[in-house]
């Protein structure tokens, strides 16, 4: 169980004056931080032909990058070189629940936790990301510097790699375990190893309008919607014959914005693409329909846990009539199992005694026994 030290952080002051308005360094933000998964574990994930991995090491003046998966680390030796794997939350419940204490910001604004194990010397580079992120320093120790938001020169280090050009730093900081950085977009920043350090960076995501665009046009095709042409019975004669004049400018504009007032086509789009995963689940789907009575047992004696990383979201007014968006589609349940649909998207475990009330509902029973067929949800070993 991770908790924000509420003696250094404040979420409510940290929206006002910091979230994607300026970096932050929060001394001590995790008390007593103890890491949750070890640098040979990771290691080990990045072995994984699933999992997103890179390796970044500098041979000579020359930035080198590659990308996992790996099968032995032993030709780097012990200095200046650093490991990253993404998605950390899809593969470890323990790293996972680092991302818990972020929760006062809404999980669609969330990408994942990513972490990187790196030796003295090692990083990955200056550079500016263009999402905010919670670097939370685990064990050893790194040197951060962060400069301001400006016209900074990005050059391509490598071809996996862009690197922005010196800057003067704004925050220049030793980070030990359980301190943490928050760097909004925009900001060029470095972190050096001093001590062999495991960094774990909760991360945000943000949409250009261009890839919402695209996305819906996708949506548009995938459901056979948006296909009407547009219509001008109404026509009048044409001056100039290579105008496109004001009126039929408004026109084309209406065809295009008609779209955007349709609030149920676009609740449906804005669900299911927040919803879909970025990166690889760990997706452990069973072939045929888990049966009632399995379903009735496990949650009398069994947490009910939420794939890591598994994104399911609502808007209010629809969780009412019955309608939620599951990685990346629509999902429809009576209305009645609302409030209990609504913790499961809410909180990646939902405790036992949460599912008691529920115990006796045949349609909650289908609904769970769907999901945890698909693999989206599954019940605590314990
Ligand atoms: C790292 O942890 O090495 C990189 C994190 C970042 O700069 O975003
Ligand atoms: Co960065």
């Amino acid at each position: 169980m991770y908790q924000l030290n509420a003696e250094e952080f404040n979420p409510e002051e940290f929206l006002t004056k910091y979230w994607q308005k300026k970096p932050l360094v929060i001394r001590q933000g995790f008390k007593n931080f103890q890491d949750p998964i070890s640098a040979d574990e990771i290691a080990g994930l990045a072995c994984e032909e699933e999992v997103e991995s890179r390796l970044v090491y500098k041979e000579g003046e020359q930035w080198q990058a590659q990308f996992g998966p790996f099968d032995s680390y032993q030709h780097l030796g012990d200095k200046n070189w650093s490991l990253v794997v993404q998605a950390l939350d899809h593969w470890s419940e323990e790293a996972a629940q680092m991302i818990e204490p972020f929760r006062f910001i809404p999980q669609w604004r969330l990408d994942d936790l990513m972490v990187s194990f790196a030796t003295p010397g090692g990083g990955v580079g200056p550079h500016i990301d263009w999402y905010d992120v919670f670097i939370c320093q685990g064990s050893g120790k790194r040197h951060w510097r962060v400069g301001d938001k400006g016209q900074h020169r990005e050059y391509t280090a490598h071809p996996a790699l862009l690197h922005v050009e010196a800057f003067k730093a704004i925050i220049d900081v030793e980070l030990a375990p359980g301190d943490i950085l928050y760097i909004p977009p925009g900001f060029p920043h470095e972190g050096i190893t001093l001590e062999t350090s495991l960094s774990f960076s909760v991360g945000f995501r943000a949409q250009s309008a261009v890839s919402l665009l695209s996305g819906l046009a996708d949506h548009l095709i995938d459901h056979e919607q948006g296909g009407e042409l547009i219509s001008d019975p109404e026509r009048e004669i044409s001056q100039y014959s290579g105008a496109i004049n004001h009126a039929d400018f408004a026109m084309i504009k209406q065809q295009i914005t008609s779209l955007t007032q349709d609030n149920d086509m676009l609740g449906d789009f804005i669900g299911s693409f927040y919803t879909q995963a970025k990166h690889e689940l760990d997706l452990q789907a069973h072939n045929e329909l888990i049966e009632t009575e399995h379903v009735i047992f496990a949650m009398t004696e069994h947490n009910l846990m939420r794939l890591g990383g598994l994104r399911a979201f609502y808007f209010p007014e629809t969780l009412l009539q019955g309608l939620c968006y599951i990685n990346g589609s629509a999902a429809k349940f009576p209305a009645a199992i609302a409030p209990i649909v609504q913790l499961m998207c809410d909180q990646v475990v939902v405790s036992t005694e949460q599912l008691k009330p529920w115990l006796k509902n045949r349609d909650f029973i289908d609904f769970i026994a769907q999901q945890v067929t698909a693999g989206y949800w599954y019940f605590s070993d314990s």
